[in-house]
């Protein structure tokens, strides 16, 4: 059955206009499915947050095909939309085959939806040839043109990780450019349900992002502007609630992310074989507040070995999966810079509060665990600096000969910070007073990432601008990490 003879809607068509306008997506592939989203929205913008929907539970029906023209259908069904969830669809499509690429569409009402390519997951326990992941992170909408997620979508990669900062909360008289922004956000700060509902709407009207999000499966995990800038557990329950809600809204995310009774979960694994086990890391949810503000300080760490960055129960759940993982490449999604970045030249320490160099305690028991549980090989994907950094991660930060364990890859902002410009790496401080780190690079773009049995291949790629759109993607550098070989090598 295709899309076009679907049963009779519950509202009828002529209730709301085309309500495909933001697009559609997918994530969290596992062998046998994914998650298929979209959201009814025929005026994305409408100031109370519900996209110009009537009140009514609205049927839309989905389906899968083997296809891209949607002629073999091999799954569909209907999902009753409903205002309380801002008619957001999140289908957990199952019983499709492993290791196979798809295409999803949905109708509603005489609507039929543009395409989406999605992927299954590997057979478990069997070794695939390769993975090939898009990383993005900081998508500051004011800041720039989206161009970055428009040419990761060409490179049709079986997986994009976004790593957070997908929407910012601020306010259209948040300009943070020099030159002034490049475009405003739709209003005032969000800070209530409508105001995030109609802010996640205004990004998925950029049609680079729509692009972006029918060309591959995402695993997403969000950072702190999808609520407040470098929030903490002390942010008011009622906004940070607001938040999570309108994100799961917009997002391809199974049913433990969906806001309930219990703890939004949105730390999670998915595998690919026994190729790689990719973990993505919640690290705003369970940690303890700032000591010493967000920011850059020399306050000295403590040795309270309790305080936490993701919590014990999610430290607990990593620790095991390193113990119990039997894939090639352990793939460790997160938000904020895992390694040691000091900026101060000389004896002292001068490190950013708000990532791991603030919770120094937390950082050493995951090390140490993953060299405990003797995992193959460790690479930490990073978002949240704006800039592109290569690093090896080691077990002290202050003995130069300490050996690499692992490898951080951070990747830049999509567009936050503006077109950015370059560093000269001969006198750049922070390579110069952080031994473990490789490469610093200041410009917008996303991060290709190859995996396979062998190596992996990080091409960290840029955009030249992003104060207009258009701009062509470029190679900046690449490194390599052998199987069973420690510490990034780059390539010439
Ligand atoms: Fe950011």
């Amino acid at each position: 059955m295709g899309l076009a003879s679907g049963l009779p809607s519950l509202v009828p068509s002529a209730a709301f206009g085309e309500p495909f306008t933001l697009g559609v997506a997918c994530g969290d592939p596992d062998p046998g499915g994914f998650v298929a989203w979209t959201r009814l929205a025929p005026q994305p913008l409408a100031e109370d947050g519900f996209g110009g929907m009537p009140a009514d539970p609205v049927p839309v029906h989905w389906q899968v095909s083997s296809d891209p023209a949607g002629r073999n259908v091999v799954r569909h069904g209907v999902y009753v939309a409903s205002r309380a969830w801002a008619h957001s669809v999140h289908v957990e499509v199952t019983g499709l085959r492993p290791g196979r690429e798809y295409w999803y569409r949905f109708k509603a009402g005489p609507y039929v939806s543009p395409a989406g390519r999605a992927l299954t997951a590997p057979v478990p326990g069997t070794m695939p040839r390769s993975l090939r992941v898009a990383v993005c992170s900081c998508a500051n909408y004011q800041h720039g043109h989206f161009t970055a997620y428009a040419r990761m979508a060409r490179e049709r990669p079986d997986l994009i990780v976004h790593l957070g900062d997908y929407i910012y909360e601020q306010g259209s008289d948040h300009v943070a450019l020099p030159g002034g922004n490049v475009r405003a956000h739709e209003g005032p700060e969000a800070v209530t349900l409508a105001g995030y509902r109609r802010r996640h709407a205004l990004y998925k009207t950029d049609p680079d992002l729509r692009e972006a999000h029918a060309a591959a499966p995402w695993a997403a995990i969000l950072d702190d502007h999808e609520v407040v800038n470098n929030w903490t557990s002390l942010i008011p329950a009622q906004r940070r609630e607001a938040a999570f809600r309108a994100y799961y809204e917009h997002m391809p995310l199974r049913s433990p992310a969906r806001p309930g009774s219990t703890a939004v979960q949105l730390y999670r694994r998915l595998r690919w074989g026994r190729l790689a086990t990719l973990h993505m890391l919640d690290t705003r949810q369970y940690r303890d507040p700032h000591l010493c503000g967000a920011g850059y300080s020399s306050c000295p760490t403590p040795a309270d070995p309790a305080r936490t960055m993701i919590g014990l129960d999610q430290e607990n759940w990593l620790l095991r999966g390193f113990r119990r993982s039997q894939a090639r490449w352990e793939l460790v999604g997160q938000q904020v810079f895992f390694g040691q970045r000091d900026r101060d030249p000389g004896q002292g320490r001068l490190v950013r509060q708000d990532a791991w160099d603030g919770y120094t305690g937390s950082r050493q028991r995951v090390t140490e665990g993953w060299v405990k549980a003797g995992v193959r090989n460790v690479v930490v994907l990073t978002g949240d600096v704006h800039a592109h950094w290569a690093g090896d991660l080691v077990l002290d930060y202050d003995d130069p000969g300490s050996h690499p364990v692992g490898a951080e890859l951070a990747v830049t902002s999509v567009a936050s910070g503006g077109d950015g410009h370059d560093d000269d790496p001969a006198t750049d401080p922070l390579l110069a007073a952080n031994p473990h780190l490789k490469f610093h690079l200041r410009r917008r773009g996303y991060l290709m990432v190859l995996v396979t049995p062998g190596a992996l291949t990080a091409d960290f790629m840029t955009v030249p601008y992003v104060s207009t759109p258009g701009a062509a993607a470029l190679t900046a550098a690449t490194f390599t990490l052998s199987d069973l070989v420690d510490g990034l090598h780059r390539q010439a």
